[in-house]
């Protein structure tokens, strides 16, 4: 047994403080910190007791990774190409979006290809889980639910059945009885995913960690297990759209940025084959301050719609909003406007967003996003058969973006006749099939082909 110790750790991003502190020097969040026992047996237990030893690097064996695939091609792409055998996944998101509903379905798939699963349920009763499967229509026949919210109790029976995959639903829920702390506390986040994931590398067992994100962040969460797992994945977006978006943020194992799309439905999560036409699907084509772009999400690209609202300032400050576009960026690109094109948006409220609860990171849709703002500001419209993208400098000019070409066809497949694109990309391009596109150099250029 360990010394105990008590420390001050912050619920927000997990900063461990020897004294209180009213704001976290990491996250900059106020009232975050709450006191934690801990004991200090990680370190007793390491001190000086490694048999590792270096090793020379072309001596060491490489070997392909074990992967299953769940035919469920959304949730494998987002994880690389499959579940890797033994490592510890994370599934955050807010309440409601869909996490347990997503995992059962998992279950189910990975209970007809013959695996055994344990889920663990912390928040609902054995019934409710299986009123859910019902719904779902799965019938699993090698699925064990256990409800039990004590660490040491979940590993014990793990060991009694040892499945093949566990899902741990949610890991906010769950505490061993080491240690002192309340169940949902940092301390006790951690404890569970060391744990457990001790528990997956040595019995090669899969585990799937489901954790809450709220909107402030405040709940002790996923935020400080992700250095710990191997693989991070958060839905996005909020539980209002009939889509739901999920996207890792962390793997071990395979790319991140990969994004799949469900549809939430009466019989659970449908996978979505085309994003493209779900995002598109409820725009009204002829609408000022409206503009299509199409962005890479991974390795797919992705039209979306990006919406802007422009009015007059009624009282003293103007203010800028934005949705799924980054603030910092969106508030750059009006002050570009601003200074090359002498727009007056400084008395103009701006509100901008992307349709369908996409987040958008990308400079590609910098062009579109400042087009639409252009289209509100003079409530002119952009012809509905026009999709533009183009990174923008400082100066005003159109930088050119990656995968042009990716970009240009998913257009040319969604019928759109005509593709604003910077001239550099524009090589190779210049005859396609139906769709004419038009290399622009400068914000003036770009303006000037579209109104
Ligand atoms: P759930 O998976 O329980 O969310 P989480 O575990 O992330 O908190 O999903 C909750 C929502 O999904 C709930 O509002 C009901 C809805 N839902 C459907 O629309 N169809 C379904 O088949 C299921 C199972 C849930
Ligand atoms: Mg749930």
């Amino acid at each position: 047994m360990g010394k105990l110790r008590s420390i001050y750790i912050c619920q927000a991003c997990g900063r461990q403080e020897r004294k209180w502190k009213g704001k976290c020097p990491e996250c900059g969040e106020f009232n975050t910190f709450v006191e934690e026992i801990i004991q200090e047996r990680f370190i007793e237990k390491n001190l000086g007791k490694s048999n590792q030893h270096a090793q020379r690097f072309s001596k060491i064996e490489t070997y392909q990774e074990d992967r299953l695939q769940t035919e469920i091609e959304e949730f494998d792409r987002v994880l690389g190409g499959g579940i890797v055998k033994g490592s510890l996944i994370l599934i955050g998101g807010s309440p409601g979006i869909g996490k347990s509903t997503l995992l059962l379905q998992v279950a189910g798939k990975l209970s007809d290809l013959g695996a055994c699963i344990l889920y663990v349920a912390g928040e609902e009763s054995e019934k409710q889980i299986k009123m859910r499967g019902e719904r779902l229509k799965l019938f699993p026949e090698n699925l064990f639910l256990l409800t039990e919210t004590n660490l040491e109790s979940i590993i014990e029976e793990a060991y009694k059945i040892s499945p093949d995959y566990i899902i741990v639903d949610s890991i906010q829920t769950i505490f061993s009885a080491k240690l002192d702390s309340f169940p949902g506390s940092v301390s006790q986040v951690r404890e569970a995913a060391v744990e457990l994931m001790m528990y997956a590398k040595q019995n090669e067992v899969t585990i799937f960690l489901i954790g809450h994100v709220t909107k402030e962040g405040m709940i002790a969460g996923p935020k400080a297990l992700e250095h710990i797992v191997d693989t991070v994945i958060y839905f996005e977006g909020d539980r209002h759209h009939n889509h739901r978006i999920i996207r890792a943020v962390k793997n071990r194992f395979g790319p991140t940025g990969e994004i799949g799309v469900f549809e939430m439905t009466e019989s659970g999560l449908l996978e979505v084959k085309n994003p493209s036409e779900i995002f598109l699907q409820e725009r009204l084509s002829e609408s000022p301050g409206s503009v299509v772009t199409v962005c890479m999400e991974g390795t797919r690209p992705m039209l979306v719609e990006i919406q802007a609202l422009v009015t007059e300032t009624k009282l003293g400050m103007s203010r800028r909003m934005t949705q799924g576009f980054d603030y910092n960026r969106a508030t750059l690109l009006l002050a570009i406007l601003e200074k090359r094109l002498a727009y007056a948006i400084y008395r103009e409220d701006v509100f901008i967003n992307v349709a369908g609860g996409l987040q958008i990171d990308e400079p590609s849709a910098d062009l579109a996003v400042i087009i639409a703002v252009v289209s509100s500001f003079r409530n002119a419209i952009v012809p509905s058969d026009t999709v533009i993208f183009g990174e923008v400098g400082l100066a005003g000019e159109i930088r050119s973006v990656s995968q042009a070409e990716t970009r240009v066809r998913e257009a040319q497949k969604l019928g759109f006749k005509r593709v604003i694109l910077p001239n550099h990309n524009r090589k190779g391009l210049e005859r396609l099939i139906g769709t004419r596109t038009i290399g622009v150099r400068t914000l003036e250029e770009a303006i000037s082909a579209i109104f």
